[in-house]
């Protein structure tokens, strides 16, 4: 593929670009066990038989009452799946596993600090845990079905207990990753407008146990300054009985749940019969412009469709031992540790702590323990077992049947190490593409069916239909090997319903440029933009490049450009603030902070460094710029527009192009040279 046919897109253009790779085939032993073998499938979810053809997914579930229609478009793009249906997530993923497995495993709590002993949680311990906290939650805090509550927990089993006793209430969650700042997590209060908050005292993160409590306080005074407030905290302890943080609670508001809870001991709760479009969560994600949008995802067709991924494309049988290493704060993390495994029956590990910690055979004894054999991560964290511990996995006996990567595409020399010394050459790779706002998967081989490609996510997943289109909205033909803005034809179940209270904002962002007919209530007028460039190879697999958008990937988390420059602009001294993504070795891409400052100001290390502490204050840690570099000025086109992408050509030592048109040419040079003497 030549350079020049790459679309002009701001991450894509330093994107890598592999060649294509030789097809790699799942082994005998690994199909003879698949749950789906049969090609047939992409027949029967071919677009003649859509939107019908997903009934079969939604028949994995157990419905309260059978739905009437599958797909409701009148109020297009704002989708409606099983409309008729009623169902119960919390129900679906424990009291119907009961009858028959009530004494398997649900949960193994995987604690950082190795002399900690693993905790087992059995669909019937589930049950019951779940049942007590959703009393808690209708009787002591007072929630109901429809309301929101923010959730600003780490990695931990009541993380997904708190979901679920929500999910059986009906109440609305949404999940902040716990390594958001107190900011971020209140911008999710106010707009989600929770008066409740759920959190922990303390966690584990590399054998540091670190105060969390106080973050809520924190985001409780900033949500009550934008007009929220929170009138309940509830604080449930890392080690039950003894507080762990010592921020005390605030009399009147902050509680300690695992206390409260004595008060609910053998609780049970009938859990309430959702309308299969009525919401289930919120996820917040980084976009283009502005605060970080509330994706809505409905119960009914989100489930359903996490529910068959994880049967088809992640093999998942009741019998397996999964484990995510995903953070549940993340859209992986919640379709993919929580509601899908749990919807099938199997067994989800939860490791509170950095895969890494204290060595680097860590994830290999966890594997070993708790005899793993479905294995799913990210290319950042297997980038960083590979460089500390290369040989690490020979060490220990633990056999994987399936791997999944996800996040960021994955390098093919990595992905060869990840095949051949996690997965002992025995392993299916799946390597999914998908995002917060598709609930599941879009692009992946069906690992009984399809070969892997190294460095290519694959075909679309059944019932997805992707178009690839250019800047005019010319359709680039299958196979072409052009790269362009890979969009989805057509509407599935597992698809955001709309950004949370701005359906003018989902529209915009999301279907606005290549719908030519905004009254239309037919679907296909209505491609999905995803947001990424992609190309589609000959084979029909696709090859995604990157964000076409101001979004950065770092170690697969999506930051907005946006909100890292609007968060170093709340210093004073900053002007003018452009970001750019940089190559990283292990987390595929870091933010570098370009930084003008207000007349009268002068660069120093003590600027930079309070820029640089402003951003991990307003969004987490995870955003720290890579560098903060203080230039005399932005480099900006005729009508002011600061140039991205001659600044990323800097950062990345690439070549900056012509820029004799620029208003300013010769700034170029002088940031050239601060960058390069550094
Ligand atoms: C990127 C994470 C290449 C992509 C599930 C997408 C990927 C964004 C892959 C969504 C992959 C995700 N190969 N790129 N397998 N998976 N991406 O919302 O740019 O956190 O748009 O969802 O990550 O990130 P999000």
């Amino acid at each position: 593929m030549a350079e020049k046919n790459i679309v002009e897109t701001s991450e894509a253009q330093i994107a890598v670009h592999w060649g294509e790779e030789e097809f790699y085939h799942p082994t005998p032993e690994f199909v003879g066990q698949a749950n789906l073998t049969d090609n047939a499938i992409f027949e029967r979810f071919s677009l003649d038989n859509f939107p019908e053809c997903f009934n079969e997914y939604a028949e994995l579930l157990s419905w309260d009452k059978y739905w009437d229609q599958t797909l409701d478009t009148s109020d297009a793009p704002c989708f409606k799946w099983f409309v008729g249906g009623r169902l119960n997530a919390s129900y679906n993923c424990i009291d119907r596993h009961l009858e028959k497995n009530k004494n398997k495993t649900a949960i193994h709590f995987v604690p950082e600090l190795e002399e900690e002993r693993i905790d087992h949680i059995t669909y019937q311990e589930l049950y019951v845990r779940v049942n007590e906290m959703a009393a808690l939650l209708r009787d002591f805090a007072g929630l109901k079905t429809g309301d929101r509550v923010t959730i600003h927990m780490p990695m931990s089993a009541e993380l997904p207990i708190t979901m679920l006793a929500c999910a059986r209430l009906g109440v609305i969650h949404s999940v902040v990753f716990g390594g958001f700042s107190a900011s971020a997590c209140a911008d999710r209060i106010v707009d989600s407008q929770s008066r409740v908050l759920l959190t922990m005292d303390a966690y584990y993160r590399s054998g540091k146990l670190l105060n969390h409590k106080a973050a809520a306080d924190e985001a409780c005074a900033l949500a009550r300054k934008e007009g929220q407030t929170v009138d309940k905290v509830l604080v449930w302890q890392r080690y039950p009985g003894k507080m762990s943080s010592e921020t005390p609670l605030v009399e009147g508001r902050d509680f300690v749940v695992n206390d409260k809870l004595k008060e609910f001991y053998g609780a049970r709760v009938e859990p309430v019969s959702m309308k299969a479009e009525d919401p289930l969560f919120l996820m917040y994600t980084s976009g283009t412009t502005g605060k970080p949008k509330g994706c809505q995802h409905g119960t009914g067709g989100y489930l359903a469709y996490v529910t068959a991924m994880s049967k088809y494309v992640q093999d998942i049988h009741p019998e397996d031992v999964y484990w995510c290493m995903a953070d549940i704060g993340w859209i992986t993390g919640h379709s993919f540790i929580v509601y899908g495994p749990l919807s099938l029956c199997a067994s989800t590990v939860i490791y509170e702590g950095v895969p890494t910690y204290p060595d680097a055979g860590r994830s290999w004894r966890i594997a070993q323990a708790l005899d793993v054999n479905i294995f799913h991560t990210a290319p950042t964290a297997i980038r960083a077992l590979r460089k500390i511990g290369p040989e690490e996995p020979h060490k220990y006996q633990f056999k994987f049947k399936h791997m999944t990567t996800v996040g960021e595409p994955i390098e093919p020399e990595v992905w060869k190490w990840y095949f051949n010394v996690v997965g002992k050459g025995q392993a299916a790779i799946v390597d999914t593409w998908w995002q917060t706002e598709t609930g599941g998967f879009l692009c992946s081989t069906l690992p009984g069916i399809k070969p892997m490609k190294p460095g290519s996510a694959g075909p679309a997943v059944p019932g997805i239909h992707p178009i690839i289109y250019d800047e005019e909205g010319n359709e680039i033909k299958r196979g072409e090997g052009r790269a362009g803005n890979i969009c989805i034809q057509n509407p599935w179940p597992g698809q955001f319903q709309t950004v949370w209270g701005d359906r003018e904002r989902f529209v915009k962002t999301y279907f606005a440029r290549y719908n030519t007919k905004p009254d239309s209530k037919d679907w296909r007028d209505w491609p999905y933009l995803t947001g990424d460039a992609a190309m589609e190879a000959e084979d029909g697999y696709f090859r995604i490049l990157g964000r076409i958008d101001d979004v950065i990937n770092v170690s697969g988390h999506r930051l907005g450009t946006k909100e890292i420059e609007s968060a170093a602009l709340v210093v004073d001294e900053v002007a003018e603030a452009a970001v750019v993504p940089v190559a990283h070795e292990i987390k595929g891409k870091e933010p570098d902070l370009y930084i003008a400052l207000k007349p009268g100001f002068e660069a120093s290390n003590d600027l930079a460094q309070k820029i640089s502490d402003a951003v991990c204050t307003e969004i987490g840690k995870i955003a720290k710029p890579r560098r903060v570099w203080i230039v005399p000025d932005m480099p900006k086109t005729r009508s002011g527009k600061i140039m991205r992408r001659v600044l990323g050509a800097i950062s990345n030592k690439g070549d900056v192009g012509n820029v004799m048109t620029l208003a300013n040419p010769d700034v170029v040079d002088a940031i050239k040279d601060l960058v390069e003497s550094d």
